[in-house]
């Protein structure tokens, strides 16, 4: 116990100097601040990922995601950075990775929400496989450091190519869609237009002389019948006529 309240202020002070030297960007840290998490503060959490809905990440392309934090507290907290981690899936405390910590020092007021984006990159020659990513916020107060852990779950790594990209089939059943659709009209246009039918019209019309020959028999002995033998027979007369 005597070791723990010795400890907790060192730890701080620690925590700072690491943050001064990362804001500084110099030296390496000698504690890492996501070795010893510092406690939680009164702040409720939202986050989504823009471009990965489905969480189905891929090795070397940046991921996005979007953090709203609200301060339940009833004092000011100056939200610091945000940093994060690539674990083992089954084995938490193996990690493989971590993410690059980005500052933000941003006051979020009592009862106010704030947004703020963070950007990880998975690397590049990751293998594909399911990981634990965990995320987590730093914020200050008046009694120092709190962070909170605003994401801690199993993602899905995946090599470049391997995902299925609805998007793009999307895009292309609306390309193919077009086609057909501007193929139809094409078609539609030519048809109607003078030229197609000054080519086409004539052999359709001496198609429908002939199937009028051709008729089935149960037409047979209607007035439609008689009609189709004088229409034929008009159809013998012009013929010839036009040949002479
Ligand atoms: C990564 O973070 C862990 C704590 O989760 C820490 O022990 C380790 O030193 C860090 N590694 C690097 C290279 O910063
Ligand atoms: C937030 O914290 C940073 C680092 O401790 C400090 O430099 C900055 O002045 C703080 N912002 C406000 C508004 O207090
Ligand atoms: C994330 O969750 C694992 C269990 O799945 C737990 O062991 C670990 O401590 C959590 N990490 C953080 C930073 O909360």
């Amino acid at each position: 116990m005597a070791h723990r309240s010795l400890y907790r202020p060192l730890f701080v002070l620690g925590l700072v100097a690491c943050c001064a030297a990362y804001a500084a960007a110099q030296d390496t840290p000698r504690a890492h601040p996501l070795t010893n998490l510092p406690p939680a503060g009164e702040i409720s959490t939202g986050y989504f990922f823009p471009g990965y809905p489905t969480r189905q990440f891929i090795a070397g392309e940046p991921v996005k995601v979007v953090l709203g934090v609200r301060n339940e507290a009833s004092e000011n907290y100056n939200i610091s950075m945000i940093m994060g981690s690539l674990n083992n899936a089954q084995e938490f405390r193996a990690y493989y990775w971590n993410f690059t910590q980005q500052l933000y020092f941003q006051i979020v007021e009592p009862s106010k929400e704030l947004s703020v984006e963070y950007t990880f990159l998975p690397p590049k020659d990751l293998p594909p496989n399911d990981y634990q990513v965990a995320l987590t916020v730093f914020y200050e107060a008046a009694d120092g450091f709190k962070s909170t852990t605003f994401f801690n779950q199993t993602i899905t790594v995946l090599e470049k190519g391997q995902l299925i990209d609805w998007k793009l089939i999307f895009l292309y059943a609306i390309f193919i869609g077009l086609v057909f659709a501007g193929a139809y009209f094409a078609w539609s246009a030519v048809k109607e237009s003078p030229i197609y039918k000054n080519v086409v019209g004539k052999r359709t019309r001496k198609v429908e002389v002939s199937r009028a020959y051709n008729d089935d028999e149960w037409v047979k002995g209607t007035p439609y019948d008689n009609f189709r033998k004088k229409k034929a027979a008009a159809a013998n007369k012009g013929s010839p006529k036009k040949g002479q």
